[in-house]
């Protein structure tokens, strides 16, 4: 127990030195507790006993404990940033292996579907079709009338349509919906420019429609339309037949058979080998055991539509297809059921 200034002074010299020779924090933290301990510590002891003093030494014995806590404190702290200037060193001294194998990154991949938009853009591309873009939300006109299909007309009964409500208030003659194909973007486009015209409309579409295997409610179309002088249903089943042949490889084959749109005459359906059996396996989930996989919708632009945009029918002709994007995707990645595109199960989507 120190008894005087003397001793004070010995004991912080003592300290001192023990702390600058501790070799990690535990040591200091140990020195700490031993000097400074708020019950045992050395200068803590000394500190209490000032009570115990006559009135004249206390002053002089006062100031010598306070120095001693003062210089003790100062020393921990050199020590303690020392330790940690000389571990942080050390661990700049540690070796890198730069020879290990890095860890992977999760990169994004394209989505099936986007993958097929982005394919069939770049095939036409090949053709001279631009990929141009419209609106989902349609108004009746450009979805049906445009495309000889006025109120009333039985053509409206093939599309189960999903009407939209005017929530800014739009005009009630001009009802809106979501588009059922993207069809009315061949008249918007023929509106706003003069040909020769060679598009394709990558779009999402909208039915009213119960899901299963091969039907979405909502769902992927791709629309052509190419508009000049002199174009013939040859110059269409030429282009159709270069994009299957892109699209699916050079042993596919393409089928037109007649069929009725009110926007086009004469009106075919195309239909595209079936890739995944070609045609041998009365069960294949692709194409339902026929060989063939209804891809489209094609014909020759009705003049009606021609003349409602201002063309005339005797100069310019033109040819227009439609089809569902997703079926080309399900073909392309032998996915056997549309509704798997939407659920957004990584275990499928990460299989692409
Ligand atoms: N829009 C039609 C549908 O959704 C498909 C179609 C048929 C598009 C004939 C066309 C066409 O461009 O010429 O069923």
């Amino acid at each position: 127990m120190p008894v005087g200034p003397q001793d004070l002074k010995a004991l912080a010299d003592r300290a001192v030195a023990e702390i600058a020779a501790c070799a990690d924090d535990a040591a200091l933290e140990a020195a700490r507790i031993r000097y400074l301990g708020r019950k045992d510590g050395e200068v803590t002891q000394a500190t209490k006993q000032i009570a115990t003093l006559p009135a004249k030494e206390k002053p002089a014995y006062g100031a010598a404990v306070n120095e001693a806590k003062a210089r003790i404190e100062a020393a921990l702290e050199t020590r303690g940033a020392a330790l940690h200037g000389a571990s942080l060193e050390g661990s700049l001294r540690d070796r890198v292996d730069l020879t290990l194998p890095g860890r992977p990154v999760r990169i994004g991949r394209l989505h099936p579907v986007t993958a097929a938009i982005r394919e069939v853009s770049r095939v036409f591309a090949t053709m001279g079709f631009e990929t141009v873009e419209g609106p989902e939300i349609e108004t009746d006109y450009y979805n049906f009338e445009a495309l000889n299909i006025p109120p009333g007309h039985p053509a409206r009964e093939k599309w189960d349509t999903l009407w939209v409500s005017n929530p800014l208030g739009d005009d009630v003659k001009k009802p809106l919906l979501g588009r059922t194909h993207t069809s009315p973007m061949q008249v918007r486009i023929m509106e706003q420019r003069k040909p020769p015209i060679r598009i394709v409309v990558p779009g999402r579409c909208y039915r009213y429609e119960a899901t299963d295997a091969i039907r979405e409610s909502i769902f992927f179309q791709y629309e052509g339309l190419a508009i000049d002088e002199k174009l013939t249903m040859a110059d269409l089943k030429g282009v159709l037949y270069s994009f299957a042949r892109q699209i699916f490889g050079s042993r596919s084959n393409v089928r037109f058979r007649p069929d009725y749109f009110p926007f086009t005459e004469p009106s075919a359906e195309i239909a595209f080998s079936c890739v995944i059996c070609e045609g041998k396996d009365p069960q294949c989930h692709t194409c339902g055991g026929d060989g063939w996989i209804e891809a489209a919708g094609c014909g020759m632009v009705h003049p009606g539509v021609l003349r409602r945009v201002g063309y005339d029918p005797d100069r310019y002709q033109g040819f227009a297809f439609g089809g569902g994007l997703e079926r080309l995707a399900m073909v392309k990645t032998g996915t056997p059921d549309i509704r798997l595109f939407y659920q957004n199960d990584l275990r499928f989507l990460e299989s692409f």
